[in-house]
């Protein structure tokens, strides 16, 4: 089964087999079936954050569990959703229902399932700010169970999902805590001057969404005509001894506060600083607005991207002696 459709990089690897899941009951089978308890797996939500560098010799397992459904409580609003919803349908139910909290996570790429995982975020806003719980299968016991929160231990693009439990765990539903009155995020600055340039003085969410999604409109490929997974690298956290080093030789380097004697760069302004803005590499390449997404101009292998990360990572070490993570999942 070609997975070139199933992965928003858009890159044509092949899996062995492949199971779309509908119901929590079904996941309960497959992996009760003894079948399939020898062979390799591979869970798959919007594959929006993964890059396939080879073909899969065993059984990817597409998520499409789906139903968003609400319930209001005074001001306060519980709504729940299935891990294959589509994150943006998610978000503009709340926002066409005033359910305010997740309007700058608008147009965010990739599927409800796999938002905290990553502990996605943009704009000021991350998912562990609207986050309440979600429910999970355990692979090795077969049942579900519920994570709070806390027991998510969410950071800049982190979870326990992706770190201590990795691959033990397959998100069903989740459960967001949103509110009937909006707090608005509009710390970041282009989403006030957008506003100042359309003239909204007194912005609702529905404004706030719409001009969240024209940034990323006019910064971000669009993934369902040029193949790409969002930023490539985490922005790196560094020390405050660190950074000195690098703001000597570089006065004007790019950088936000990140709390207690840390400071974090934008990977973006390093890359760019390091020629790669925009530069086309065989059929891969980075992107012209915006450096830190790396694109597939047409018929790339995972591989061929791959290779363009670990250039980049190279000189980005040589240039600044920073090293760059990469945020999307690299699956071989
Ligand atoms: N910059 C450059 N050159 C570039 C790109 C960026 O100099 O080619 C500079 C910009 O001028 C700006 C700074 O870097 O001063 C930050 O750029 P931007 O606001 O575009 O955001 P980012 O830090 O590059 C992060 C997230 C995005 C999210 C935006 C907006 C990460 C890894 N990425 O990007 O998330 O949409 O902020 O909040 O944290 C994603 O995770 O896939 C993603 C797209």
């Amino acid at each position: 089964v070609s997975l070139k459709n199933f992965n928003t990089f858009g890159v044509d690897a092949h899996a062995k087999y492949f199971v779309e899941i509908a119901h929590e009951d079904e996941l309960v089978e497959l992996f009760m079936d003894p079948q399939w308890q020898q062979t390799q797996r591979l869970v798959m939500g919007g594959g929006s954050n993964m890059l396939l560098i080879n073909d899969f010799d065993g059984l990817v397992i597409r998520l499409n569990i789906r139903g968003i459904e609400h319930r209001i409580n005074h001001d306060d609003v519980f709504v729940e959703a299935g891990a294959g919803e589509v994150w943006n349908d998610l978000v503009s139910y709340c926002v066409n229902h005033n359910f305010a909290g997740m309007e700058n996570l608008s147009l965010i790429p990739g599927s409800v399932g796999a938002s905290p995982i990553q502990n996605i975020g943009a704009y000021g806003v991350e998912l562990k700010d609207v986050f309440e719980s979600c429910k999970a299968f355990e692979i090795a016991t077969g049942k579900f169970k519920t994570f709070t929160k806390a027991c998510c231990k969410f950071g800049y693009r982190e979870s326990v999902f992706k770190d201590e439990l990795k691959g033990q765990y397959i998100i069903t539903f989740v459960k967001f805590h949103l509110s009937l009155i909006p707090q608005l995020n509009l710390k970041y600055g282009a989403i006030e001057q957008e506003l100042a340039n359309r003239g909204i003085t007194e912005p609702t969410i529905k404004d706030v969404s719409q001009v969240v999604s024209h940034i990323r409109v006019s910064k971000l490929p669009d993934p369902s005509t040029i193949g790409n997974a969002g930023s490539f690298f985490k922005n790196p956290v560094i020390t405050s001894a660190e950074f000195e080093a690098v703001h000597q030789k570089n006065p004007e380097v790019v950088h936000f506060p990140a709390g207690d004697g840390l400071v974090k760069l934008a990977a973006g302004w390093l890359i760019e600083q390091c020629g790669w803005k925009g530069k086309v590499v065989g059929n891969t390449g980075t992107w012209k607005n915006q450096a830190l997404v790396l694109v597939n101009h047409g018929g790339a292998t995972g591989q061929e991207v791959y290779n363009l990360s670990s250039q980049i990572i190279d000189s980005v070490y040589t240039k600044f002696g920073v090293t760059l993570q990469r945020e999307v999942n690299i699956v071989k």
